[in-house]
């Protein structure tokens, strides 16, 4: 972990946040090549699920959230943890997090301690008028379930996810961005038939389970974690964790929950018409009847599948994956980190053998400027005029291909690409870059 962290601060992928102010406790920010690597993880989430599936549409809700909303979703009264205070060190841990150091008698009894955060909301501040900022972006998937099916015209099964930040006030983030207190969630809700939930559950575990390996998380890397009953959180009937081997131990990465018709069967209005099969509180606020009528015209309240991944642990786990320290044959070691191309921060680095030499430089230009319009990500110029330092941090980012332009590129229009992972040199036609390239990334 501390070579992880170091490396993201060294090349420029997470730094802490506020940190020249002495940082905020589970607060971090992603620098230019974190933000690139975040962005193309959430890409592959998003073509995943809604490009590669007709009956999935996207949704992007307010972070500020209505009060209601989380208190018929049952978060105002379940949503917390047990934590003690130590008297010795006068600190707060949650009770399974206390530290070895502190000792039993110095600890208070438990108290629970709601982890949502409030806000205000308008010029007063009364403590009337406040918002949650929302723990987890699924409930306004839920809110608009009507909306997304009359705009759409979408029958079950069907689902509706989103990517977004949640919120939480954890007693003691830690372990880098595994634990934070401000996170990014990537979450589908899957609606299908009372009665078809236990399939489709099933097979969204495996369809996770292949989406992670090809983001560079291999199989050997996970367990999966069948959560017994006196764990499943309030709504689940139940979970299967995918659970991955951080550099800190095993936990969870994902969860993926049969949430049953718990959801929108509390912020649905005329409960007592749809044959509810969750036990929800009464509803009296709602304006919105969330369920669907079946052949016989009979409403029918959907049961929801929901995978849920944390993007800051996708990031952390790939991370872990990629990174490298190999010997060479010269007697010196490299770092490189063997992300999959596709979410490689930078795809490829194009290098002036002379800084200095006008016909290499503005051909190397060229050269960028022509690959970089084919969409595929950012592709950077780096004209340092030392190639072996160049290869060195473009294995160290993960960029996949190091593309160098010579004074034989002049004469022949031919450039030399160094493959990251074996270092090999090939020399190809400059207008074979572009499908060169292209079938590398996307491959
Ligand atoms: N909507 C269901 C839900 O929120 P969860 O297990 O509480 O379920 C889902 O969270 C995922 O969000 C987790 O598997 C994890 O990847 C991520 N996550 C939860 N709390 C987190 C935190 N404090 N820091 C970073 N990621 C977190």
């Amino acid at each position: 972990m501390d070579e992880l962290v170091a490396l993201c601060k060294r090349r420029g992928f997470i730094f802490q946040s506020s940190e020249i102010y002495g940082g905020l406790q589970g607060m971090y920010d992603f620098g230019p090549l974190g933000v690139e690597l975040k962005n193309n993880l959430k890409a592959s989430w998003w073509e995943s699920m809604i490009y590669e599936n007709d009956n999935i549409e996207g949704l992007d809700s307010a972070i500020l959230t209505n009060p209601l909303v989380l208190k018929y979703s049952g978060h105002e009264d379940t949503f917390s943890d047990p934590m003690v205070d130590c008297k010795s060190c006068n600190l707060r841990f949650r009770v399974d997090q206390v530290p070895d150091s502190c000792k039993k008698e110095d600890l208070t009894e438990p108290r629970q301690f709601n982890l949502m955060f409030k806000t205000n909301v308008g010029p007063l501040e009364d403590g009337e008028s406040f918002a949650y900022l929302r723990p987890e972006t699924a409930q306004q998937i839920f809110t608009n379930f009507k909306n997304v099916i009359d705009s759409t015209s979408k029958s079950l099964p069907f689902g509706i996810a989103q990517i977004g930040k949640a919120f939480r006030n954890e007693i003691t983030p830690r372990n880098f961005i595994f634990r934070v207190r401000e996170f990014e969630q990537m979450e589908l809700e899957y609606f299908v038939m009372p009665g078809m939930d236990d399939k489709s559950h099933d097979s969204w575990v495996q369809k996770r389970l292949d989406w992670w390996v090809a983001q560079g998380v291999p199989m050997d890397s996970i367990e999966l974690y069948d959560v017994p009953k006196n764990e499943l959180a309030h709504y689940s009937k139940k979970t299967i964790d995918i659970m991955y081997k951080f550099p800190h131990g095993l936990e969870e990465l994902e969860g993926i929950a049969n949430r049953t018709d718990f959801d929108l069967g509390s912020h649905s209005k005329k409960q007592k018409e749809l044959n509810i099969k969750s036990n929800v509180a009464a509803n009296k606020d709602s304006n919105s009847k969330l369920a669907v009528q079946d052949e016989e015209g009979n409403w029918v309240v959907p049961f929801v599948i929901e995978p849920s991944a944390g993007v800051e642990r996708g990031f952390l786990a790939i991370l872990n994956e990629a990174y490298n320290v190999e010997n060479l044959d010269d007697g010196n070691s490299r770092v490189v980190l063997k992300l999959k191309p596709h979410l490689a921060p930078v795809k490829v680095a194009v290098i002036p053998l002379k800084k200095n030499n006008e016909d290499i430089v503005n051909l190397a230009n060229e050269v960028k400027v022509k690959i970089q319009k084919l969409g595929l990500g950012r592709i950077i110029f780096e004209n340092t005029g030392n190639i072996g330092k160049s290869y060195r941090k473009h294995d160290e980012i993960g960029t996949p291909m190091c593309i160098t332009v010579d004074f034989e590129s002049l004469e022949n229009k031919t450039v030399t690409i160094r493959d990251r992972d074996s270092m090999a040199q090939s020399r190809i036609d400059i207008s074979d870059i572009p499908s060169f390239v292209e079938s590398k990334i996307k491959s």
